[in-house]
């Protein structure tokens, strides 16, 4: 593992590309924004309550806590990693900071650019090598990566030792991009237990497994999602020399929460609101084995909210870092 701290650029190799499944899970997921979500993370839920309202607040809530996470106010400079539909960016701007977002999806890039909002289509693991964003070293007060983490290593990755150099590497980014002491927020998924799953059993499709094993539900998600969680306190040891963590927080009966609703939210639409149809159709059209596999992975099999069902195989922890 390199955990040295080197002042020399940690990114002479060719451009990282990103995993297909990555790619085409948000072609995949641009459906949902027909069903009515654009939000992909957790909420933080106020009490029992999980309709529509209670969702949106749950949203907002989880926002507003991450930006008071890196203390930003009017006059910051924030940088989303994995930005999604501009939630953040958004609720960033509205409190009168510079807010710009990154993420490799071109739906996201298209409707973010629409609404008015700074998107950028770009691997973060992209951001040093490329001399359009030199501006951007030591530029920011705060750096959010809302539930981007889990995928940037994939099973191959895991499978061959390589989890620990690539959180590595993301966290020395991130010292990178922030000024002296600023703050990043993450909130990941992690599996409950170190050495829970093994990726070299995740390649082969979940088929291979019994069907509702935790080998089942990993390899249907890597399938359709493309990634691979971090493990407990992985993140911790990565960060070392680079940031000191100062806030934790267990998100997991809200991840829970915000699965049942969307599961549900995307079971009505698509069978009951026509307003859905003409995207899903579209993405189905272009994409239809992995809108198949996407469809039967989150309703059929449920393999999402499976990861937060107890006994949880899964925790969501939101973190939050200094830079030392
Ligand atoms: C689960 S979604 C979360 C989106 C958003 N943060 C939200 O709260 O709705 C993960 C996001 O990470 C982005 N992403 C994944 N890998 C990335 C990478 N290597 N560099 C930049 N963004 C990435 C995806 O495009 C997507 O926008």
């Amino acid at each position: 593992m390199s955990t040295a701290l080197s002042s020399a650029p940690i990114h002479s190799k060719p451009a990282t590309q990103t995993a297909p499944a990555v790619r085409s899970c948000y072609d995949v997921l641009d459906l949902c924004r027909g069903c009515g979500i654009t939000d992909f993370t957790d909420g933080k839920y106020a009490d029992e309550r999980n309709d529509r309202q209670a969702y949106l607040a749950a949203q907002r809530r989880q926002a507003s806590y991450l930006l008071d996470q890196i203390n930003c106010t009017a006059g910051s400079r924030m940088l989303d990693i994995g930005c999604g539909y501009g939630r953040i960016l958004e609720a960033a701007a509205a409190r009168g900071a510079e807010a710009i977002g990154i993420t490799i999806s071109p739906p996201q890039v298209a409707n973010c650019r629409q609404r008015g909002l700074h998107i950028e289509l770009c691997n973060y693991r992209e951001i040093l090598n490329d001399d359009q964003y030199a501006d951007w070293r030591h530029a920011f007060d705060g750096i959010i990566a809302n539930g981007s983490l889990e995928h940037f290593v994939q099973c191959e990755d895991a499978a061959a030792g390589r989890a620990d150099d690539i959180y590595t590497e993301f966290f020395d980014v991130c010292h990178r991009l922030l000024k002296p002491g600023g703050k990043l927020a993450t909130t990941a998924i992690h599996s409950r237990r170190v050495g829970q799953v093994n990726g070299g059993h995740l390649l082969d499709g979940p088929d291979r497994w019994p069907k509702g094993s935790v080998n089942y539900h990993a390899a249907n998600l890597h399938r359709s999602f493309g990634g691979w969680l971090p493990e407990p306190g992985q993140l911790e040891h990565c960060a070392e020399g680079r940031f000191r963590l100062i806030a934790a927080e267990d998100g997991t009966r809200d991840y829970l929460r915000t699965s049942e609703y969307w599961m549900a939210r995307i079971k009505r639409s698509l069978a009951l609101n026509p307003a859905s149809w003409p995207i899903a159709v579209r993405t189905f059209m272009r994409q239809p084995k992995a809108t198949w596999h996407m469809l039967r992975c989150l309703l059929w099999d449920e393999s999402w909210t499976f990861q937060f069902r107890e006994p949880a195989p899964a925790q969501l922890w939101r973190h939050t870092w200094q830079a030392v």
